[in-house]
């Protein structure tokens, strides 16, 4: 009876292990399972983390890097920031910056957007930077999440939108001031003309006396002067008209060497009083003709050239290139080793009535002129300073199709 017991309570026994055993089989596979469902889960996290093209940064309270995305490497730097203080290896500082996204997302218990420019490679790049809170279980915050985006390119595209946008509405201002000036200016001049056909007449009537030949010098200087800044005033308004959409101009195939040198004849005389040999040119002997209107791109390029003038006064050089580029463009340069312009200025360069010069010298039309008519080729305008330096003007025209 003991040994039949304790054959069943070893069977018992076996069956009992035989179960465990199986249940610890259930549960390995089990685990193993959910490890292979973490494991693709975490391969799919990594990928979406390496399908982010943005910098990422997991950083510390105390600000250590804990861990970086791989766009670190090909971004900042190739050696392992790990452990070190972000404010160094972001932007080279010794103690946290001023603008930290971290601290205000800490301080505002929020996340926290701010741009930084960084010196990379030596070009300033512009990074929206956003700070993001990560917390424990207990939500109390653990790390700082900080995502980088490069948007240097996104501005720059922004910032020629804006300037494009605020171009067009200045100057369909100035296009209908101009015209609305452009009929009374015709009454001035036209009054001004009928004045002097009949000056001789009313000069025929006045005596010898010395105050009837001072009335008579009167009369003629100021009919003169009237007629002359008459003259001046049209070719501002004409200069304005430029800005007013238009509707059908002739358009003819034009060779840009042939027209700048045109446009040093026009402008040899002052050129010649002001300075002897100082402009060169340099055009290239293969350069396709570019569609466009004459005058129009004569215009242009005596404003270039007389602003260079101005700018270089006695002493500099002016270099003027033409050549085509990439089978699309012909370029037109203006190089001069002026007095450069200021960077505080050089967002409003294209801007009508811009002017840095002395009442009377000039009154800042030249450059959105240009503008405007270079627009209109389906061309852009750019310009490259330095203060004391000189300035490059570059002119794109796409080159005539067909
Ligand atoms: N080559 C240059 N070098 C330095 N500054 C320049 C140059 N070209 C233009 N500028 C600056 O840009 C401003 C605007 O030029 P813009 O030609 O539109 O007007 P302006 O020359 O002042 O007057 P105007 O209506 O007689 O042309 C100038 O006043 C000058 O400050
Ligand atoms: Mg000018």
């Amino acid at each position: 009876m003991a040994r039949e017991t304790k054959m069943e309570d070893l069977i018992g026994l076996g069956h009992t292990k035989l179960g465990f055993f199986k249940e610890v089989q259930v549960k390995i596979r089990e685990l193993q399972e959910t490890n292979l469902k973490l494991e693709q889960k975490r391969q799919q996290v990594q990928a979406i983390i390496d399908g982010i093209t943005d910098v990422m940064a997991v950083v510390t309270l105390d600000f250590r890097i804990h861990s970086v995305n791989h766009v670190f490497y090909t971004t900042f730097s190739r050696s392992s920031p790990i452990g070190e203080p972000c404010y160094h290896v972001f932007r080279g500082q010794r103690r946290p910056c001023d603008d930290c996204p971290m601290i205000a997302a800490v301080e505002n218990n929020d996340t926290c957007r701010r741009m930084h420019i960084y010196n990379l490679k030596g070009e300033n790049r512009q990074f929206e930077i956003t700070a993001s809170l990560l917390r424990d279980r207990l939500g109390r915050v653990e790390n700082i999440l900080l995502l980088k985006r490069d948007v240097t390119v996104e501005k720059a595209y922004q910032a020629k939108y804006y300037h494009t946008e605020k171009m067009a509405t200045i100057g369909l201002l100035a296009a209908g001031v101009a015209h609305e000036i452009n009929n009374p200016l015709a009454a001035i001049s036209g009054f001004a003309e009928g004045l002097k056909r009949r000056l001789p007449r009313l000069e025929a009537r006045l005596g010898i006396q010395p105050t009837d030949i001072s009335l008579k010098r009167d009369f003629r200087e100021y009919v003169e002067t009237i007629m002359a800044e008459c003259n001046r005033c049209r070719d501002i308004v004409q200069n304005l008209l430029t800005f007013s959409p238009r509707s059908r101009v002739m358009r003819s195939a034009v060779d840009l060497n042939d027209l700048t040198v045109d446009v040093i004849k026009i402008l040899e005389h002052q050129l010649k009083k002001k300075l002897p040999r100082a402009i060169c040119l340099d055009l290239s002997p293969s350069l396709p003709p570019v569609s466009g209107v004459v005058a129009e791109l004569k215009q242009v390029v005596i404003n270039l050239v007389l602003n260079a003038m101005d700018a270089v006064q006695e002493k500099g050089t002016i270099l003027i290139r033409t050549f085509p580029e990439d089978d699309r463009w012909i370029v037109l340069r203006v190089k001069d080793t002026g007095c450069g312009i200021a960077p505080k200025d050089q967002d409003k360069l294209f801007e009508p009535f811009f002017t840095t010069k002395p009442v009377g010298k000039g009154i800042g039309i030249g450059l959105s002129t240009c503008y405007n008519i270079i627009r209109q080729h389906g061309g852009e305008i750019m310009v490259e300073s330095e203060a004391g330096e000189g300035s490059v003007f570059e002119v794109r025209l796409p080159h005539q199709e067909g």
